[in-house]
């Protein structure tokens, strides 16, 4: 059995592949009503709470290897860790970031945490230390259908970023046959690291109008996150993280992606196509905003709220 940790974007489409693969899986959710997709996909859900132990340990039985993704609340991740020792898992997928003990941003330091004890625990495991996800995008639906503009402290850095379809196919892959994989880390990215503007170019030619991007001040992305209904906190830290890119922090591509999959990695150009609805004037955030509601609060989900 195969026990992917949460449902969201990576898990959600973990879970889906490996089901749709015949490989036993089991996905831990909070709330079953949102899992039904998946349920109907194959996979068995088990009702838990990663703040609740009882509910991992529940969640575990039977369970060989594991999928560990999260927001990456170290405490959470590490009780996971101990939870998977005591039952016995033999191989474990942590998915992760460009994780330093000294990184500016908590969650960096946070997974560096979470991999260290993952590493001292003697499960077999495989770090998947990924570039930025394309899905950030979805944070700027809301602005880009309604004003087709956007902004970012990314300002003209450019960033390997990777379609979370891409990270979860990975994830599969080894989930399915760890063994080759085992004290391996692996750097995803996509096929190219393109800018802000570069995006605002593919955006614009897939939605038939002109897209203008803005480069943003921290403290202006600060605010941008936070009005787009981020707690203050998560907003200053995920706005740290972006003007990171700015800097090059993220402004490499590597070759996992094919090596892994035996075929190339999605294009920002393909994630756009596949999500043109949500960017377009028509959409739902673009009327919801129009009528005056906080448009993003309405289309984001906690599964959108995060940079890496
Ligand atoms: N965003 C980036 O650019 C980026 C880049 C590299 C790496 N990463 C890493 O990717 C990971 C996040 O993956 P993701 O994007 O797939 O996550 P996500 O889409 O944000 O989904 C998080 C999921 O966790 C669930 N969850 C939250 N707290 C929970 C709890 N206490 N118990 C059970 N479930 C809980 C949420 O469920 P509910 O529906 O119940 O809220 C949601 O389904 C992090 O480790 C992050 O550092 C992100």
């Amino acid at each position: 059995m195969i026990l992917i940790t949460t449902a969201g974007k990576v898990g959600a489409e973990t879970a889906r592949l490996l089901a749709q693969r015949q490989e036993p899986v089991r996905v831990l959710v909070r709330d079953p009503a949102k899992a039904t997709a998946l349920a109907q996909a194959g996979a068995e859900v088990a009702e838990g709470d990663l703040e609740v132990p009882a509910t991992i340990d529940a969640a575990m039985r039977g369970v060989s290897t594991m999928v560990l993704v999260s927001p990456a609340v170290p405490a959470q991740e590490l009780n996971v860790v101990g939870s998977a020792v005591r039952a016995g898992v033999s191989h474990v997928v942590k998915i992760t970031s460009k994780a330093s003990a000294d990184s500016p941003i908590a969650r960096r330091r946070g997974q560096t945490e979470i991999e260290n004890g993952l590493i001292a625990s003697g499960l077999g495991y495989t770090l998947l230390r990924n570039n930025a996800y394309m899905q950030n995008f979805l944070m700027s639906a809301a602005s880009i259908a309604k004003t087709s503009s956007f902004g970012s402290a990314a300002r003209d850095g450019r960033v390997g970023m990777i379609d979370t379809r891409d990270v979860a196919a990975v994830a599969a892959e080894i989930a399915a046959s760890p063994a080759p994989h085992a004290g391996k880390t692996y750097w995803p990215t996509g096929p190219e690291a393109i800018s802000f503007s570069d995006a605002a170019v593919v955006l614009a030619k897939l939605l038939g109008r002109p897209i203008t991007f803005q480069p943003l001040t921290v403290e202006e992305q600060t605010q941008a996150m936070i009005d787009i209904g981020l707690p203050e906190s998560l907003a200053a830290m995920n706005a740290q993280a972006v003007a990171l890119f700015a800097q090059g922090d993220s402004d490499y591509v590597t070759d996992d992606v094919p090596s892994l999959l035996g075929r190339p990695a999605r294009t920002f150009e393909q994630f756009a196509t596949d999500h043109a609805e949500v960017f377009s004037s028509r959409s739902r955030a673009a009327r919801m905003h129009s009528h005056g509601h906080p448009a993003v609060k309405v289309t984001l989900t906690t599964q959108q709220k995060e940079s890496s």
